[in-house]
């Protein structure tokens, strides 16, 4: 298929090359173009410009940071992408947003929100979180297969997928918020923290999270994976659709201040293991 992939940071990079290694012709763009432009050595060709990107794609996918990056690329992708071709949404925009979104996309439009980060989209392992129209679902099913290693289809109406993206998202968060927690604790009682990673190891509680992200906070490994800034915008879209539906905001409000936190001690653009340093 000929797929355009607009934005290529850490995960659009990745799902680029995944496509180009199942056989999809790809044209990429990037804001910063000097982004886009090793993807090249990979095969694929850089665009100029986002009209040249898309210009006869079967199927468009967007990873870009937020809604308004979204809103504001897919305005320019939908004026010049035929009228057969799929839209396939992957950022995290967030209920509110897939609206904002839809409004821009109509008809064309998947939701397409994705679980893993920078090392399952190189290896086209990530987790797709879809819905929308069935027959779109069908076209954009070979792009599907090469950049995840699974589709769970939340439903036939766009907004299902970034609603179940959050939920999937204040897990993640809080995993990590949590593990930092206990790392700290059981530093300042005096015992060795790594014990507490030793301790859960494979019984009820073990989560294979915890231990990649413990391991990196106990290393000091920052190399971003996904974010700090990047969590702060989630939890902030989780806090205003929890607002809107009644659902308590303290425990979400909790983590997002301290990732908020190291973000302003200088951390928005390493990891979200970065959470570490906010405790003492
Ligand atoms: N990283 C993860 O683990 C992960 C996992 C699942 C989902 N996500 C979601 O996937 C999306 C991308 O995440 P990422 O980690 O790849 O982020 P990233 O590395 O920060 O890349 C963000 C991309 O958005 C572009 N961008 C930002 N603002 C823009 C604007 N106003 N106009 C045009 N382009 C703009 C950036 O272009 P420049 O290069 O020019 O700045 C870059 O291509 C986010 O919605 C994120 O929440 C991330």
């Amino acid at each position: 298929m000929r797929v355009a992939v607009l934005g290529t940071g850490t995960m659009g990079a990745g799902m680029a090359r995944s496509l180009l290694r199942a056989g999809h012709e790809v044209r990429v763009w990037n804001r910063t173009a000097g982004r886009a432009e090793p993807l090249a050595d990979d095969g694929a060709t850089v665009a100029p410009d986002v009209a040249a990107a898309v210009e006869g794609a079967d199927v468009v996918l967007t990873v870009l940071f937020d809604t308004d990056a979204v809103v504001a690329v897919g305005t320019e992708a939908v004026a010049a992408m035929g009228p057969d071709a799929v839209w396939l949404q992957c950022a995290t925009v967030g209920v509110e947003g897939i609206r904002r979104v839809q409004e821009v996309g109509g008809a064309q439009l998947l939701d397409a929100p994705v679980l893993g980060t920078r090392k399952p989209a190189e290896d086209g392992t990530l987790v797709v979180l879809l819905s929308g129209p069935e027959a779109l679902r069908e076209k954009a099913a070979p792009v599907l297969d090469a950049v995840g290693s699974r589709t769970v289809v939340a439903g036939d109406e766009v907004g299902a997928a970034s609603a179940l993206k959050l939920a999937c998202n204040a897990w993640v968060a809080l995993l990590t918020a949590g593990t930092a927690q206990s790392l700290a604790l059981a530093g300042a009682l005096g015992v060795d923290p790594a014990l507490f990673l030793e301790a859960i190891e494979g019984g009820p509680v073990s989560v294979p999270y915890a231990r990649l992200k413990g391991s990196m906070m106990l290393d000091g490994d920052l190399a971003p994976s996904f974010a700090v800034d990047g969590v702060v915008k989630d939890v902030g879209l989780m806090v205003d659709a929890a607002r809107t539906t009644g659902v308590p905001t303290e425990l979400l409000e909790a983590v997002r201040g301290l990732f908020a936190e190291a973000s302003r001690q200088g951390h928005g653009a390493d990891d979200m293991a970065a959470v570490r340093t906010v405790f003492p």
